[in-house]
């Protein structure tokens, strides 16, 4: 596999957020970006209801399963069963700083523990074929950053990761939430892309703040790969112009409503299946985001999606408040 290129640009993995409906709209939206999943525990997949929990379907490839945990074989055990389901990449949470995370020693709390980390991707390495990562902030607390950078790359780099995505902050994990965690802490691009000029032969993906395409492509010349969380999330129409821009490949649909129009009958197979219209429509609201109609397809969706039995004519007529035909939208993708 060629690493760098397989990173170039990848969709963050952000819980409630990315769920498989999210996962499959976007990679209507393009087919070169790699996709992460939700954060899963290790104790969730060993415990939990694994069908459920790790369901993905061949059309989202490549995506990547992010897990939660720090006992190197509870993580190696939980990389074969993910394999088994499918996914293309194994990562692992250096970066969540919740309360709950931390009672579990794990995600950022992480950072202190450079070796168990190593530990864990090794163990992982030792048990599963597909590449293993891991997403990291560039310290905690009151960490030098450029040390406990350095100490956690070191220690992945023995374990022979794959590839090391760093979210280009710090995490406080006594004092600020997690949201205020992915604001307030200044983001420091120069220290990752000193980490990588200092290992050239690592993948290393930059995480944090990125919106527009013509900043990622300025990241690009830099490092091995950008990944974007909220604003895909938020603005999920910027990513047609991902495969064009990024990869020189066709965009997959002309434009948004092409590509909301090939969501129809993935909808109309989850609602036979009892998936309720709200748990996938929720993911497609910024779609025609500034676009004329925009506002009265969000609040068409928003109250009736969500109604019991809602079906997808509910869609179709959120669908039909948006002015805007097959041509390639207007907006610039890098604006
Ligand atoms: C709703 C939400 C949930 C998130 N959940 C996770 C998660 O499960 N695992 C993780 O590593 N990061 C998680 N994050 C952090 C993102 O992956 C990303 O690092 C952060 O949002 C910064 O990137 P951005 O500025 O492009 O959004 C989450 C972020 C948001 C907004």
């Amino acid at each position: 596999m060629d690493t760098g290129k397989a990173y170039r640009f990848c969709i963050a993995p952000m819980m409630e957020w990315t769920d498989r409906h999210c996962r499959y709209f976007h990679r209507l939206l393009t087919r070169e970006t790699r996709i992460y999943t939700e954060m899963i525990t290790t104790a969730a997949v060993l415990h939990g209801n694994r069908a459920r929990l790790l369901a993905c379907r061949p059309a989202e490839h490549p995506v990547a399963l992010q897990l939660g945990g720090s006992h190197p074989r509870e993580l190696a055990r939980c990389a074969e069963i993910a394999v088994d389901f499918g996914y293309d990449e194994i990562n692992l949470n250096v970066g969540c700083p919740s309360d709950r995370v931390q009672e579990g020693r794990f995600g950022a709390c992480l950072m202190a523990e450079p070796l168990l980390v190593g530990e864990c991707v090794a163990a992982m390495k030792a048990k599963v074929k597909v590449p293993v990562t891991v997403k990291c902030r560039i310290g905690i607390d009151d960490q030098d950053p450029e040390e406990a950078l350095e100490a956690l790359t070191g220690a992945v780099k023995q374990a022979c990761v794959d590839a090391l995505i760093v979210h280009a902050r710090k995490a406080w994990l006594d004092g600020l939430s997690p949201r205020e965690n992915r604001d307030l802490p200044p983001l420091d691009y120069d220290r990752v892309y000193r980490l990588k000029a200092r290992h050239p032969d690592l993948a290393i993906v930059l995480n944090g703040g990125i919106a527009a395409l013509d900043d990622a492509e300025e990241h690009l010349k830099h490092v091995d790969g950008v990944m974007v969380g909220r604003t895909a999330y938020q603005e999920p129409w910027r990513l047609l112009a991902v495969d064009p821009v990024l990869f020189g490949k066709i965009a997959r649909f002309a434009s948004p409503m092409a590509a909301a129009r090939a969501l129809i009958p993935y909808v109309e197979s989850e609602l036979a299946r009892g998936t309720r219209l709200h748990a996938i429509t929720r993911h497609i609201l910024g779609l025609f985001r500034g676009a004329p109609g925009a506002r009265a397809f969000r609040r068409h969706l928003a109250t009736e999606a969500v109604k019991p039995g809602a079906g997808i004519a509910v869609l179709r007529d959120a669908l039909a408040f948006v002015v805007q035909d097959e041509e390639p939208s207007t907006r610039s993708a890098a604006a």
